[in-house]
């Protein structure tokens, strides 16, 4: 039974390394999607979806400062972070300049399921003051994908609609598998199951979300994109 952590002191230099790290990656990819969600508010076709993507602007943003918090608690620079990182948009491979609400529909149903599928595995992780944000992290993912689905489900009805879906959807998903899931590294898996940061690994989890993707995609008549190179589908 792995040891239960409160605090910096009771970390080994490994153990704390591994949670920087996985906390490092936790912490650009909710500020890269706060930054993508912000810059969405202006291309929602309706109120209501503006004020809905002002409010998940606002808690990816929560999400990110959770983890900047506990980064800073654990010695972390997080300023010197921002300084070498790229836009939100680059960092998830979208459009510079995101013109289109279609590519944000794409990008909602990619990646909120994939940092969700992620983030579970940390849900009783050894580190508790982690554990503990993931509680309100993961009761918003559950809201962000839900919408992320039914907007991409009510979008392709719409045969023009899906054919740009589609072209989103195989530029994007590749960039989106490789910061939500990373390279699988053995080692590195094995550490974090061993000292319980993760109840499941990193192939596992890419396998389910894999599977429920295609399942989705099938039901909204796209094709699952090529992901040689990235990914073992
Ligand atoms: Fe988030
Ligand atoms: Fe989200």
């Amino acid at each position: 039974m792995p040891e239960t952590i409160y605090s910096r002191d009771q970390m080994t230099d490994d153990y704390r390394r591994m949670v920087v790290r996985l906390m490092t990656r936790q912490f650009l990819a909710e500020l890269a999607t706060a930054e993508i969600y912000g810059h969405s508010i202006e291309l929602a076709p309706t109120w209501r979806e503006k004020v809905r993507q002002a409010r998940f602007c606002r808690e990816e943003a929560e999400h990110s400062e959770s983890a900047a918090r506990l980064l800073e608690e654990l010695g972390q620079d997080v300023g010197g972070l921002l300084a070498s990182r790229k836009s939100g948009m680059s960092f998830f491979g979208l459009s510079e300049t995101l013109t289109e609400w279609t590519e944000v529909v794409v990008f909602n149903f990619l990646a909120d399921r994939a940092g969700t599928y992620q983030l579970e595995a940390y849900r009783d992780a050894s580190y508790v003051p982690w554990a503990t944000t993931m509680v309100k992290i993961l009761a918003e993912e559950e809201v962000h994908q839900a919408v992320g689905n039914q907007q991409l489900e009510r979008l392709c009805r719409d045969p023009r609609e899906a054919a740009r879906a589609q072209q989103h959807l195989d530029t994007v998903m590749p960039i989106v598998v490789k910061r939500a899931f990373g390279r699988p590294d053995p080692e590195d898996n094995a550490f974090c199951l061993s000292h319980g940061l993760k109840s499941c690994s990193a192939a596992e989890v890419q396998g389910r979300y894999f599977a429920e993707v295609r399942g989705l995609l099938e039901s909204c008549g796209l094709r699952f994109p090529d992901l040689r190179g990235v990914a073992a589908t």
